[in-house]
């Protein structure tokens, strides 16, 4: 039995059992202090009964800046979902799926074309897990994970930029069907 509640500063002493998987990146103090402060409600967490953390999502909103608005890649107003983890011991009980519907649940009520995410092309639990959860794939962003990561016991690799239709794009304008075949650089993501 979890419960879900907002990410308060101390949980930072209490993220090593979802932190120490790999696919799960760890932070500076001050990047998650900034998700906190700028959007509380897109930052939950799950505990169990004994108040240990068993998953988070961190997520927030944004568009690309106005310089780039007559960009093809420009992004118009969205929620990002910067990490979702679930503790290995927690997993394929629903808790993901729960923390990332609170997340869609924010983004509609903050009137979010959709929802994105990056994930590894090698992160074949997570893509199935977006999968099963309506997203798909928008674009590759190539050796995304090169400059980007964190963890230097993973080598570079391309990401997936996965993709979700929230309630406002009723035309579906802002997904692809063949999203595998659009290949962009990291210099073309803001
Ligand atoms: C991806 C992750 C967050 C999923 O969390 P979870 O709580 O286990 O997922 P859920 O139980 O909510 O799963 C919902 C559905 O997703 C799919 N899914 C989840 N894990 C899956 C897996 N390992 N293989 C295939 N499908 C999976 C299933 O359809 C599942 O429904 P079902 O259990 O009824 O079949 C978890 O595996 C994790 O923390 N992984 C490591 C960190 C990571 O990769 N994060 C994403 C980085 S972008």
């Amino acid at each position: 039995m979890a419960n879900f509640r907002r990410f308060r500063p101390d949980d930072l002493n209490n993220l090593s059992k979802c932190n120490l998987d790999p696919f799960t990146e760890t932070y500076d103090l001050s990047f998650y202090l900034q998700y906190y402060a700028k959007w509380p409600s897109l930052f939950q967490v799950a505990e169990d009964q004994d108040g240990n953390i068993i998953g988070y999502i961190m997520g927030k909103l944004e568009s690309s800046p106005d310089v780039y608005q007559f960009s093809e890649h420009y992004l118009p107003w969205h929620a990002h979902i910067t990490a979702v983890t679930v503790a290995p011991e927690a997993r394929r009980l629903g808790i993901g799926k729960l923390l990332t519907q609170q997340l869609e649940v924010a983004a509609d009520a903050n009137d979010a074309w959709f929802v994105d995410l990056f994930v590894r092309k090698s992160n074949h639990k997570a893509i199935a897990f977006y999968k099963s959860m309506g997203y798909s794939v928008f674009r590759v962003v190539r050796d995304y994970y090169g400059d980007h990561s964190s963890d230097r016991t993973l080598s570079s690799e391309d990401a997936y930029d996965m993709r979700k239709p929230m309630k406002r794009d009723v035309k579906r304008k802002h997904i692809r069907a063949d999203g595998e075949k659009y290949e962009v650089d990291p210099c073309d993501v803001w």
